[in-house]
């Protein structure tokens, strides 16, 4: 299989919002779009995204994974970019038209389809800059997809950055490119420099999450994870992991936490990351000040590996949706 993203499906669901109101989804084949150079999201980013999957569970009917809180994020990021706010429905009824176009197209177990909700300001207006796109478009784009780290389930090496910041302290549960823009020359050396996978953010000693999924901790039965502030993606992965883990009997711990506290905890601790793409993905080791610290014996633990086969199980028909996570498309 491809690179995670570097696979499309044929086809796209598009909507326009134009003199105040949005045209019904159309389904068309994937393909680019044509923009003015002086479009408003070419300049002033103006733009908000979501990641959410549909599996094909082994009966072969497809499945989308807590889709509307996918919903209610993209509606708040376009809230906070100021761009018109597409309403549930319209949301809805475009992530399913985008997965119904390509049913023939989703991978079977374990692979996925990958869904890109996109909202992007498109008035013609460089000006602009000190208020919001008043006319926007919304696209959803799908992906077949497997693993985002490339070379399967491995430990994976992060670097504790305690200088920069992936986002502001507010902007950080806005899905928007300039959160991602803003983490990149960190990520980019992290790998160059160290060999690693990604970067953890943790501005003035506080640790909050890395560039493109959560962080969680297991230390014997806590479960520990930075407090949702505003500061870092709300993740719904991470959400339904602390679900899960509660329900095992972890007591729970959403705080504030150091880079000294959490390297003094690692001996004895699992790490992962949480997200949609990373699904859950076992950490093992830290390079902070250009040392390396592992995560218990620097192998994948246990007990997350309990936790994600928990997840995955829902997520992939294999275990009671207790919580009714999942909806069947088709
Ligand atoms: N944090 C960041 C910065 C992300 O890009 C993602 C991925 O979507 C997450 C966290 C995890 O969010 P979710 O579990 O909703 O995919
Ligand atoms: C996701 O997990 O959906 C993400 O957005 C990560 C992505 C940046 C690859």
């Amino acid at each position: 299989m491809a690179e995670f993203g570097q696979a499309f499906t044929t086809q796209m669901v598009v909507s326009n919002f134009q003199d105040n109101h949005w045209t019904a989804p159309e389904v068309k084949p994937i393909g680019p779009f044509s923009f003015h150079p002086g479009t408003h999201v070419l300049h002033y980013s103006s733009t908000c995204f979501e990641g959410l999957k549909a599996y094909r569970w082994t009966d072969g009917s497809i499945h989308l994974f807590r889709y509307q809180d996918n919903i209610r994020r993209l509606r708040n990021s376009a809230a906070a970019l100021c761009l018109p706010v597409p309403s549930d429905e319209l949301l809805e009824a475009s992530i399913f038209a985008a997965v119904k176009a390509v049913v023939s197209e989703i991978p079977d177990l374990p692979g996925a389809l990958y869904i890109r909700p996109t909202l992007i300001g498109t008035e013609l207006n460089i000006g602009a800059a000190g208020r919001g796109s008043k006319e926007a478009l919304l696209y959803v784009i799908t992906s077949p997809v497997g693993d985002y780290f490339a070379g399967g389930i491995r430990p994976l090496k992060l670097l504790i950055d305690d200088e920069n910041m992936r986002s502001t302290p507010k902007f950080g549960q806005v899905k928007t490119g300039g959160n991602y823009a803003a983490s990149l020359g960190s990520v980019t050396q992290a790998r160059a420099e160290f060999g690693a996978d990604q970067v953890l953010f943790c501005p003035g000693g506080q640790v909050q999450e890395t560039g493109a999924a959560n962080f969680i901790l297991l230390k014997g039965n806590e479960v520990i994870t930075k407090k949702l502030d505003g500061s870092i993606l709300p993740g719904i992965t991470r959400d339904s992991i602390l679900k899960l883990a509660a329900e095992q009997g972890y007591q729970i711990k959403e705080i504030d936490y150091t880079v000294d506290e959490l390297l003094a905890w690692l001996p004895e601790s699992e790490a992962f990351l949480s997200g949609t793409a990373a699904v859950l993905s076992p950490v093992g080791s830290l390079i902070y000040h250009g040392k390396e610290y592992l995560l218990g014996d620097g192998k994948i633990g246990e007990k997350s590996v309990q936790l994600k086969a928990k997840l995955t199980g829902i997520q992939t028909g294999k275990n009671n949706d207790t919580y009714r996570w999942t909806t069947v498309v088709e």
